[in-house]
């Protein structure tokens, strides 16, 4: 009896991230575990862990019905969100426009192309997502920028901007968390990307907030 417990815990915690450590940056390609599009919370998408070629929202929307120029894609669960944090945004002053957010598998693996022929296939790799691992296959992810600026990552660091600054302090508010935050490469195996959000929804964006952890150290501890 004892011995066939144990191995059920033995089995339980390899096929979930349960009790195991966070893994160490590496570049694999392991289905994640939550795939079903209800699981948009807590699919976990890194260098390791990936979606499926089919993965795609039924539900997207265009972001201009948040009130953006942008005619990008996301997926209508966060509409209201958006559109309180694009009204908080404005209201403030600050006017953020969207440079990319939904991308299918094959628009992810054409991106990571483009990076590789720019950049190389190292910096490629720590810059952008092969396709698959990509959080803006999720169709919840947002590349934000100033509405007066370039993209984001053309400098040297956008959250020091106005609008920048503002969104760090107060996305949370309205369920979006920056995945890749600084000094934090070698917990999500990415640059520092300023202008990267994901949208977890209020809930989780504020015990995120309280844990002080990284989104993919979250979401490790929710597989
Ligand atoms: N830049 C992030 C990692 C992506 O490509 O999804
Ligand atoms: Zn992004």
């Amino acid at each position: 009896m004892f011995f066939r417990l144990s191995i059920l815990i033995f089995l339980s915690s390899t096929i979930s991230g349960l009790a195991q450590p966070l893994p160490d940056c590496r570049y694999d390609d392991v289905p994640t575990y939550h795939q079903e599009l209800s699981d948009w919370q807590i699919s976990l998408l890194d260098t390791i862990y990936k979606l499926s070629p089919t993965y795609q929202p039924t539900d997207l929307i265009k972001v201009s019905e948040a009130g953006f120029g942008s005619e990008k894609e996301v997926r209508q669960l966060m509409l209201a969100d958006l559109q309180a944090l694009n009204d908080a945004a404005r209201a403030a002053g600050m006017f953020l426009e969207i440079q990319s957010a939904f991308r299918s598998y094959g628009y992810q693996e054409q991106t990571f192309q483009s990076w590789v022929n720019q950049d190389g296939l190292e910096a490629a790799l720590k810059s952008s997502a092969r396709a698959g691992h990509s959080e803006h296959q999720l169709g919840t992810a947002i590349d934000f920028r100033s509405a007066s600026g370039p993209a984001a990552w053309e400098l040297e660091d956008w959250a020091t901007t106005p609008e920048g600054a503002w969104l760090k302090e107060h996305a949370w508010q309205y369920g979006f968390v920056m995945s890749y935050p600084k000094n934090k490469e070698a917990i999500t195996c990415y640059i520092y990307e300023p202008w990267h959000y994901r949208y977890v929804g209020r809930e989780i964006a504020q015990k995120l907030k309280d844990s002080g952890l990284s989104l993919r150290e979250w979401l490790w501890q929710a597989q």
